[in-house]
């Protein structure tokens, strides 16, 4: 329907404006839509996702989305960093080779991007500090709801950077998106019905602990966690129900963590390794660390993973010519967008999610 008038300001309707109308025109008579006021269930409306759009909630969350999206552009563009597309068809993993998604390059194998970051530590040498913000993969054969096979990530990596420096970046980058989002999007939070007081509470500094205190945390809690353990999802929001701000997790045990970590000076078995926890349990919403710039070590962290030198040549070659200490993180957009809007499933929170078993529509 194409509708002509005049908008006039009117306090009582819900947009604070009312349309005067003139006219009308029927482009079209719509018949048995299939969302109706009464309820659905989510598999249902996960079939017509391409309608469900429409409903109010999801226009609230996905327009929380695009003031996040469009909030971590300006940080980085607003402190001089430069946007580094990465490629999405890759020759190596990134971050394990369990979550790779194949296809077939030509004859070669190539794997659908499970990070940028290996790209932007050249882009780092180059222009010192980068980020990069686009679709990343990951084969996740487990059904949660805070993992999709496709989701957004955005990643700086700084040269110069170290593991301290990495942590004021994370936590003023989290606060940023926080305020931006506090600021600009009132009506879809009232929408959501997100208690906001929570959200107004996130301000800097956030409370660091480390992997060893987190695991000391666990066990008074009566939690079964013991140290070399990797923390999941339960784990994870204990940990945040003890902060009313997000936690930074730091110094995991080298093993469980990805093979381009810089050790702990103090403790080289530890990576300087930095996880961000959203308060709330909407789990993690930040990895990073400082990576290793020395080229032996790298090679030899390639070689205890098993993963093939050649596709790394180009990688190890940043080490080779000119090397400096740098760290970055990314950040998964759908963990924050849920943590803001208060979406208890990452389905919500992307346009046209994709999930186990579902890449429809
Ligand atoms: O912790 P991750 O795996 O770190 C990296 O990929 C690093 N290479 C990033 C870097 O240092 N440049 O992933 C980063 C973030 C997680 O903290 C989480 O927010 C999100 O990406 N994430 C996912 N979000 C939705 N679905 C999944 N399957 C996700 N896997 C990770
Ligand atoms: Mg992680």
């Amino acid at each position: 329907m194409r509708v002509t008038g005049s908008v006039r300001a009117e306090e009582r309707a819900p947009g604070g404006v009312e349309l005067g109308v003139e006219s009308f025109e029927t482009l079209q008579l719509a018949q048995d839509y299939p969302i109706t006021p009464k309820e659905h269930g989510t598999a249902f409306l996960m079939d017509i996702r391409h309608l469900w759009l429409r409903s109010s909630r999801q226009h609230a969350v996905l327009r929380i989305r695009s003031e996040i999206e469009q909030a971590c552009r300006d940080f980085f563009y607003d402190r001089d960093f430069v946007l580094i597309d990465s490629p999405i068809l890759t020759a190596n993993a990134a971050e394990g080779t369990s979550t790779l998604f194949e296809t077939d390059y030509f004859g070669e194998k190539a794997f659908l991007s499970q990070s940028g970051q290996l790209y932007l530590e050249p882009a780092a040498a180059a222009f010192g500090r980068v980020y990069c913000f686009g679709p990343t993969f990951r084969a996740e054969k487990s059904k949660t709801r805070r993992h999709l096979m496709e989701f957004w990530m955005v990643e700086p990596e700084v040269a110069f950077l170290e593991f301290d420096g990495l942590q004021e970046l994370a936590e003023e980058f989290i606060e940023c998106i926080v305020d931006r989002v506090l600021d600009r999007c009132k009506e879809e939070l009232k929408t959501v019905e997100r208690d906001v007081s929570k959200l107004e509470n996130i301000r800097r500094p956030f409370p660091r602990i480390t992997y060893r205190e987190a695991i000391e945390l666990l066990a008074k809690k009566g939690l079964p966690a013991k140290f070399g353990d990797d923390l999941g999802g339960d784990e994870e929001t204990v940990i945040a129900n003890a902060f009313d701000r997000p936690v930074m997790i730091t110094k995991y045990p080298a093993a469980i963590k990805a093979f381009y970590m810089q050790p702990d000076p103090q403790d080289p078995s530890l990576a300087l390794a930095l996880d961000m926890i959203a308060p709330e349990g909407y789990g993690e919403i930040i990895g990073g660390s400082q990576r290793i710039h020395d080229h032996d070590l790298l090679l030899q962290r390639l070689k205890e993973h098993n993963l093939p030198i050649d596709r790394f040549q180009w990688y190890l070659d940043i080490r080779k010519y000119g090397t400096f200490p740098h760290s970055g993180f990314g950040m998964g957009i759908e963990r924050v967008v849920a943590w803001m809007s208060g979406a208890s499933h990452l389905r919500e929170t992307i346009p046209y999610p994709r999930m186990l078993n579902r890449i429809y529509p």
